[in-house]
């Protein structure tokens, strides 16, 4: 399939493995990116449709633990994905098995029904199709036990989250729904809580199909920014629905879907050309923030080069030119060196120092 963010992102990992492959800073790592939202907001669905990877998704409590999505660039090798957790390592080629697998996890770590466990479930996934990018999903924030849920469920789960959020690394993604009340969103309180200046979070509006009408201009507002100022703003993006999902729309079909909804749309159409809608225009500011990471990195490693090249120098140097390829040239070099040598062993007998040649 065709991803916009991978393709965008691409040249600027491949900059990053390069620098690593020859050895420099082995600790320049790309943030990753965690979802911070209400249960059923859409977070899961965002991170979807970023990656390409389907994960697993639905009304309710369906994200119990937390996920790392370690996706991971492989030249000429077929998908490959490993899932692990707790002791379990389990190696699968089928993409389509990622939501079973995932599910099968949860009830594993954190029971067959409503529970959730912080314990981490990791799938790393190795594709030509996808790049060197980690991503978080989390449990959405419940204040009311449901089932057999301990009591403090909600601070269990806010604790969960703030343990990845508050990572200087991550950014924060809060995800919510257009049709509720933004002010009142404890994701947005709890991302401005570890992020102060909301230099690392941004706010993604989900759901503007399900938008009750007269409510659309409210929702402008919010996305221009003229309700609750946010640093980096907005983007609002329409995910695939439960029915897309039944109908099987794959990924490229319903980003092309979500360009007509807001090329169409009466209120939001302006807001493509403000970048301020769909998941392509997500993916363009997630690149410039993982370019901004990128370029804080840049001093350190230009002294890292410019030490290496001046000991290369150095060295370079010492060898000069270094033996003549023509075989009979080799004589005058060698008579050459051991002269110099010669010279040297004189200098040190009689100093008691070599000295330097340079
Ligand atoms: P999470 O609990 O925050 O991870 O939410 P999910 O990603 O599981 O989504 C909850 C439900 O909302 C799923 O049935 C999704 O298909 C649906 N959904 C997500 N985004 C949209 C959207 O933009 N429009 C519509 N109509 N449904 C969406
Ligand atoms: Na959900
Ligand atoms: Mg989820």
């Amino acid at each position: 399939f065709h991803n916009h963010f991978i393709e965008s992102v691409r040249p600027l990992i491949e900059l990053i493995d390069s620098l690593r492959l020859i050895g420099l800073d082995e600790d320049i790592g790309l943030p990753s990116i965690a979802v911070v939202g209400d249960q059923s907001s859409g977070k899961s669905s965002v991170l979807e449709a970023l990656s390409g990877v389907a994960l697993p998704r639905g009304s309710g409590i369906v994200t119990r633990c937390p996920l790392e999505l370690k996706l991971q660039k492989v030249k000429n090798a077929p998908w490959s994905g490993i899932i692990s957790y707790s002791g379990h390592r389990e190696t699968f080629n089928d993409p389509l098995k990622v939501d079973t697998l995932v599910r099968e996890a949860q009830n594993k770590l954190a029971g067959n029904t409503v529970g959730i466990c912080d314990e981490l479930i990791t799938l790393e996934i190795s594709s030509p199709d996808v790049c060197d990018l980690t991503m978080i999903d989390l449990p959405g924030i419940t204040r009311v036990p449901v089932q057999d849920q301990p009591e403090d469920i909600g601070d269990q789960i806010k604790s969960l989250i703030l343990k990845y959020a508050a990572k200087s690394e991550t950014i924060i993604l809060v995800v919510v729904p257009c049709n509720v009340d933004i002010a009142t969103t404890e994701a947005l309180r709890m991302a401005q809580k570890v992020d102060p200046e909301g230099l690392r979070t941004l706010a993604i509006l989900t759901k503007p199909d399900l938008i009750d009408r007269g409510a659309e201009i409210d929702v402008l507002n919010i996305v221009q920014g003229k309700v609750i100022p946010l640093s980096k703003g907005y983007i609002i993006v329409r995910c695939r629905g439960q029915s897309d999902i039944n109908d099987r729309i794959p990924f490229d079909k319903a980003m092309e879907a979500e360009l007509t909804f807001f090329r169409d749309h009466h209120y939001f159409s302006s807001l493509l050309d403000e970048n301020k809608a769909s998941i392509q225009c997500l993916a363009g500011k997630l690149t410039k923030e993982l370019a901004d990471h990128i370029k804080k990195s840049l001093p350190s490693l230009t002294e890292q080069i410019q030490t290496r090249l001046l000991s290369v120098q150095r060295h370079l140097k010492y060898y000069e030119q270094g033996p003549p390829l023509e075989e009979k040239m080799m004589g005058p070099f060698l008579s050459e060196i051991i002269l110099e040598f010669s010279d040297q062993i004189n200098e040190l007998s009689r100093t008691g120092h070599s000295k330097d040649k340079n």
